[in-house]
This record gives C-alpha cells, structure tokens and sequence, in this order.
C-alpha cells in the first residue's frame, strides 16, 4: 500500500468540500465527495453526492474523467459502497473505469455498505483508508451518528443574551442576536433535514422556521422538514407561518389528543406522552423522524423543550448564538434539564469559537458523547 501524495491530500480536501454541498440533500445517504486524478496526478473529474436516489459521488466524478480514469486514482470521503440500492455499487464501477488506486478517508460503517475497499482489493486495485479522517467524519459528523445511534443527528442552537435569556420578562424575544448570527442559523437549518420546536415556541412568536440565505434563490436552498411538538394540539392553528407552502411540515401530536382540527392543514403524527413527564416522549419523536429518512435534526427550542432533549440524553451538540446585551430577567436558554446539583452539571467541550458581528458564537459538544466516528479498518 502506498502512502498518499500531497497531490491526493489536496484532491482529499477538495473532495470534503464538495461533500458538504450535499448537506440538507442527501439523507438517508451519506454526503460524499470524489475527485478523480489521471495517471499523472492531475485532476480529471470531480463529483458530489447531490441527493439521494441520484448517482454517488464516484460515478459523478468518473463520468466526468471519461477515459482518464483508467491508471488513475479516486480520491473518495467515504469507502465507494458495495452494495445495490437505488444505484448500482460504486466498488464496481470504479473496477469497471479502471482506477489503478482508491484513497478514502471514512470507512462505511453502514452494513449493508460496507466492504467495498475489499472488493477493489480483490479485484487488484491499490487501496487506501484513513486519508484525512478526521476532516471527512467531521463533514458527515450527522449522518455517522445516525448510523451508530439509529437515530437523527440531534443540534440544538439557541440565541441569548449574555447573562444566558432567550427572551425578556414581558416575552419580547426579537431580536437578542445579530443580523449575521441569524442569517448564520438559516446556513444550519439549510443543512438539516428537519427543524424542532416546541409548542411553547409556536405559540409565543408563529415562527415560520423556512430557509432564507442572501444571494440564493428559493430553488437553490433546500428546506428542511418542520416539525412543531405540540402534545394537546393547541398551538397550532389554521393560518399559522409554520404552514405556509415555503417547506413541508409535520405537527407531533399525542395519541389522545384531539387534532381533528388539524386534519388538512399538515401531516400528523401521533406519538405516546413521555413516561410520567411533560409532553411526548422524545425517543418516540426522533424514531418517527428517522422513519420517515430525516437523520439531522436542528432543534430550535424554546428552553422547555430544549431542557427536556438535554436530559434525555439526545442533544449531540450545541450551537450557542451569545449577544453582548444584559437583559437581567426573563427565561434562561435551558429550562429544567433535571440537574439539581452542580456534580450532574452537564459539561460540554468547546470545539469551535467564532465572532458573527458583535455576536460570539460558541459550538461544543456534550462530554459524555463518545466521537461517533467509528474505528478505520
Ligand atoms: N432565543 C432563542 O434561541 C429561542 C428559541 C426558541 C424559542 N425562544 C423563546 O422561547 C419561548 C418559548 O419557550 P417555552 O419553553 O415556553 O416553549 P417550548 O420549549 O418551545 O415548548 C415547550 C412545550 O413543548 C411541549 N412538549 C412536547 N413534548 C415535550 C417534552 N418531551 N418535553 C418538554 N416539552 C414538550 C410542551 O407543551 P405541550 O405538552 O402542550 O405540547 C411544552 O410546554 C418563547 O419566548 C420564544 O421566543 C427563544
């Protein structure tokens, strides 16, 4: 096995950035990124994964290669799958182009996937895993989790003031953050598959919870899912934002309640109430989400619900939007979480830090999660 050029390092590079153009598109798939390098080392095609049921990166970037493939090297985020679903297996087409080598950086842990660096090493090609891992599982972080926990990707943003209020005492919410830190939450939810928020939220600001970025027209951007969690079905009511034709929307809503109102407006889904809590429970809520292929969840609040994730265990990581502005009452970002001494505090690991206008943004993740990338082979 030979050792990666700094020519496939870069293709490696450019391959996780074309992944990322998938993000919000490709669900249940993963996002995956290939560059094709000619015989020479230079770049003859390049591809992304650009929605599910559509071709996989490899056969995008090999179609582009044409005849250069052949004696040259793919450069691939994921492991090229081996399987037949809706396309055919990437192992076999890059066999069948005549790659001389394979670099991936991920190996697919999906197992009805799997396996494809040893079909290309069975049929003599040279192949490479672990190429940029690091980098790549970062890129697909939403989508490994889903396939290690069998359920969605769960990041729950919130906006607040410095002394940690989402909203002021008379309720007045909008708006704590800037205009960059907002148009920043529309990048988040234009990578999601689906966007929570509780009944709390839909009630007290009618959110319309669509994706707008700047400069991109309505088909350019992908929507997600909205999903509003509203146990008695009273938030919700004909001519809310959250209905409007802009995205699709599902309200969650218990197996007793009666929605009969509902019936027209949006799909429902009736979920069980959580055990001996408020609301309904939130396992039940994310498996009818990754039933329906959402595997990347942005949940937007409000604290009551955002609280109840966090002491279930389901937040993966947090994205908190901190305002220089001191409000001195009004509700906190979280609300009861079930901690209530400082040893269960939840602890979190800081992995990014960035100033949006006068805005700090502050990503981390949750101590207790173990990285869900899982081990190369
Ligand atoms: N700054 C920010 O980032 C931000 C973001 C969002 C919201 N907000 C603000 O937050 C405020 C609303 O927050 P909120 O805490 O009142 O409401 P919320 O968290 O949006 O909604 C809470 C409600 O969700 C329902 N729910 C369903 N299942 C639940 C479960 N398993 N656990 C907990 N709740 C569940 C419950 O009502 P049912 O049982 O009736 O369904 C509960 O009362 C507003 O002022 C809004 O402006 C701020």
């Amino acid at each position: 096995m030979a050792t990666s050029a700094p020519v496939e390092t870069a293709a490696m590079r450019r391959a996780i950035e074309f992944a990322a153009r998938g993000l919000g598109r490709t669900s249940p798939n993963p996002v995956v990124g290939c560059v094709v390098l000619d015989s020479a080392g230079r770049t003859a095609g390049e591809g992304w994964h650009q929605r599910a049921g559509g071709p996989h990166a490899e056969i995008h970037a090999l179609r582009a290669a044409g005849d250069r493939a052949r004696g040259g090297t793919a450069v691939v985020t994921l492991e090229p799958c081996n399987h037949t679903g809706r396309t055919g297996p990437c192992a076999r087409a890059l066999i069948d182009a005549g790659v001389a080598r394979v670099v991936y950086a991920v190996a697919d842990p999906n197992p009805t996937a799997t396996g494809g660096a040893l079909t290309l090493a069975e049929a003599g090609i040279d192949v490479e895993g672990g190429l940029l891992a690091d980098a790549a599982a970062a890129g697909n972080e939403a989508w490994l989790t889903s396939v290690l926990r069998g359920r969605p990707f769960v990041l729950w943003k919130y906006a607040a003031t410095l002394d940690g209020r989402i909203a002021a005492a008379d309720g007045t919410s909008r708006w704590i953050s800037s205009p960059e830190s907002r148009a920043d939450v529309h990048r988040l939810r234009a990578a999601a598959d689906a966007v929570i928020v509780g009944s709390g939220t839909a009630r007290a600001d009618d959110p319309q919870l669509g994706v707008r970025i700047a400069g991109l027209d309505d088909d350019e951007v992908s929507q997600p899912l909205r999903v509003v969690v509203d146990s008695g079905a009273t938030a919700v009511k004909a001519g809310a934002r959250v209905l409007d034709g802009t995205a699709p929307t599902l309200i969650a809503v218990a197996e007793d309640a009666a929605a009969a109102h509902l019936e027209g407006l949006a799909p429902l889904v009736r979920l069980p109430r959580a055990p001996g809590g408020r609301g309904l429970s939130l396992p039940a809520l994310l498996q009818a989400l990754h039933d329906r292929d959402v595997r990347s969840v942005l949940l937007e609040g409000g604290p009551t619900l955002a609280g109840a994730f966090l002491a279930a265990g389901l937040v993966d990581k947090v994205v908190g939007y901190l305002a220089p502005v001191l409000l001195g009452a009004g509700p906190a970002a979280v609300g009861d979480a079930g901690i209530t001494t400082l040893a269960q505090a939840l602890r979190l690991d800081v992995t990014d830090t960035a100033r949006l206008g006068p805005d700090l943004r502050i990503t981390a993740t949750p101590l207790h999660l173990h990285h869900a990338r899982p081990e190369e082979n």
